[in-house]
């Protein structure tokens, strides 16, 4: 988490930095700050909260400097205060970090034993003096910075100004993304291509355990056993025009309705359309040979891979087993000699999956990756790589890109289905057909935000709020109930429709709306019982169905929200529609904050 941004200019840079810290605020946005060298000596400007809070510092106080560094904490050692902010700095080092430092208490210790005082509870500190430290025994920054990254323990990326320099920085990573940007005259460094957008496309990669030394002379990389190496440069497609909000009041919203295009061109990709088949990049391994899937993933990609695993032992027959991320090392998983591992994620950098990836990598699995940003970690690190094409996701709840990597489940279960003879042609046909009606079918699904909206009142005034589903609409239970909670701070769980009677109907009284995913189809009947089960024991029912269902079952609800008629393949696809746009509005309606929920942020690197 936490992002970082810094730049050696020919102008002033205290401006683009905070405009650059805006398009990180995705990776936190506990407090902010900004380090530059005025006269020979390191200023900092910090302030708990958002970022609007540093500029204002800045506005009142401004920071003139052609060399800086900035960061936007998402915090993990010490509370969100602005002692706790970045940069830590000494009079001779200032420095930014992303990641944690896991064995910074030894070294603190050490530290204080020289005589030297910390003024945060922070494990970045510690980097700072130990720089320092080597700086004023008389090592040049270079040197300092190689000397103390052996010593460093945990994941991290760094961006480091030295006082005496003011043509210098110096970066590096290992475990946290962090890039170089080349300019006119100009260089930078960021957590990501995106942050860097409007000032350059061209971009190197640090690969891990990289460090880099940028002077006005040119800039050099080293690897983690410092030796010079190059690393390629990349013209990125991150522009800045993809992620302003438009005509949008919350990025959340603008991306809950870019979901048909997104998922349409995610769809290209693994369809040829002619044939009718699906289609996979190509592979160094067949799914014929795979005995079995391992899927891992956190939070709302979790449930993506939840509504995958119905699919996959549906249509492919192969057995799945799924795993959230946290806990997957940890339970020692058995893991089947050729088996393939999958793992799904928006950002590809989340610390919890990428640790499960090479766990499984060093278990001798295959690793298939289904991931929105093409450039990370995780993406490098597949062998089987399957791209979502969300486009930039700024929200910290996640749409468009959940609905992206259903289409590239679904197709890659197609697929599997397909090499291990479990589908025939026509089937495959079938499929595909389905699912280049979802872009069509989420456009209707649309229509109804404005009913939608009107209901919201009625859910944002209570305390508790279930969801209920079946089969897949049972991950879709769960990912509306991860929504509501992680936006409207409203406490929500989602529950298989056919569980409630084994205890949580206990919850039930006329205070708690019941959330109901019920397309009509083979599972409608049974969800319906579970649901007159609820409203029996005074439970306030919103059904979410189609005119079928309604006409069927909306006696006794206190609202309903109609879809349009769907194939079930597709019904992930569409439904989560209506709850995104649920969660959304009563959110709207409590005045959260919506794009940047309390205690959240949007990549999450650290364990
Ligand atoms: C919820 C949400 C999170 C992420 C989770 C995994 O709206 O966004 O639950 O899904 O943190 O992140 P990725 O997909 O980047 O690995």
């Amino acid at each position: 988490m936490c992002g970082i941004i810094g730049i050696l200019g020919r102008e002033e840079v205290s401006d683009r930095l905070v405009q650059g810290l805006r398009r990180l605020e995705y990776r936190g946005y506990d407090s902010a700050g900004l380090c530059t060298i005025v006269d020979g000596k390191l200023e900092r400007r910090r302030a708990e909260g958002k970022l609007d809070n540093l500029a204002r510092e800045l506005d009142a106080s401004p920071l003139p400097g052609t060399v800086g560094i900035a960061h936007t904490r998402w915090a993990t050692h010490g509370a969100p205060t602005r002692d706790n902010a970045h940069p830590h700095a000494t009079d001779e080092v200032a420095l930014v970090h992303n990641g944690i430092i896991e064995n910074f208490r030894p070294l603190r210790e050490e530290l204080i034993a020289e005589g030297r005082t910390f003024t945060s509870q922070t494990d970045t500190e510690v980097v700072a003096h130990l720089v320092s430290r080597e700086v004023e025994r008389g090592s040049s920054p270079k040197d300092a910075v190689a000397a103390v990254l052996k010593r460093l323990h945990g994941a991290f990326s760094l961006a480091i100004l030295f006082r005496q320099h003011s043509d210098m920085l110096i970066g590096a990573r290992l475990g946290s993304p962090l890039v170089v940007g080349y300019g006119e005259g100009e260089t930078y460094l960021g957590s990501d291509a995106l942050a860097l957008a409007p000032l350059t496309q061209k971009i190197s990669y640090l690969e891990e355990g990289d460090w880099v030394v940028i002077t006005r002379d040119g800039t050099q990389i080293y690897d983690r056993d410092d030796n010079p190496v190059e690393r390629p440069i990349t013209i990125s497609g991150a522009s800045a025009a993809a992620i302003e909000k438009g005509n949008h009041r919350h990025y959340m919203q603008k991306e809950i309705y870019e979901q048909p295009i997104v998922v349409a061109q995610t769809l290209q990709t693994y369809i040829r359309s002619f044939e009718q088949q699906v289609a996979l990049p190509d592979m160094t391994f067949s799914f014929a040979d795979v005995p079995r899937i391992t899927i891992v993933a956190c939070g709302t990609s979790f449930y993506a891979g939840m509504v995958a695993k119905y699919w996959l032992e549906q249509f492919a027959r192969v057995p799945c087993e799924l795993d959230i991320a946290s806990e997957f090392r940890y339970r020692e998983p058995v893991l089947e000699a050729g088996g393939m591992a999958l793992f799904i994620s928006q950002s590809g950098e989340t610390a919890d999956t990428l640790a499960a990836l090479r766990h499984a990598r060093a278990q001798g699995q295959k690793i298939a990756v289904v991931v929105n940003v093409p450039t990370s970690s995780m993406a490098r690190e597949a062998d089987l790589l399957l791209p979502t094409h969300a486009g930039p996701e700024i929200g910290v709840a996640s749409t468009k890109a959940f609905t992206c990597q259903l289409s590239v489940l679904a197709a890659l279960a197609a697929k599997v289905a397909r090499d291990k003879g479990k589908l025939t042609a026509d089937e495959e046909q079938d499929i595909v057909l389905h699912l280049t009606e979802a872009p069509a079918a989420m456009n209707a699904a649309l229509a109804h935000d404005a009913d939608i909206e009107k209901m919201a009142p009625l859910i944002a005034k209570a305390r508790d709020v279930l969801y209920l589903g079946r089969g897949t609409d049972y991950p879709m239970a769960l990912e509306g109930a991860l929504k509501l909670k992680e936006i409207s701070y409203i406490h929500a769980e989602g529950y298989a429709a056919g569980e409630m009677k084994h205890g949580p109907i206990a919850l039930i009284d006329d205070n708690v709306p019941v959330i109901v995913l019920a397309p009509s189809g083979p599972l409608f009947e049974k969800t319906v019982s579970n649901m007159q089960e609820v409203q029996a024991r005074g439970g306030k029912v919103v059904l979410i169905s189609d005119a079928e269902g309604l006409a069927q079952a909306s006696e006794g609800t206190i609202a309903t929200i109609e879809m349009p008629k769907v194939h079930p393949l597709i019904a992930p696809l569409v439904y989560a529609i209506p709850i995104q746009l649920l969660a959304y509005h009563v959110a709207v309606a409590k005045g959260t904050d919506v794009d940047q929920p309390r205690n959240l942020a949007k990549s999450v690197t650290v364990e």
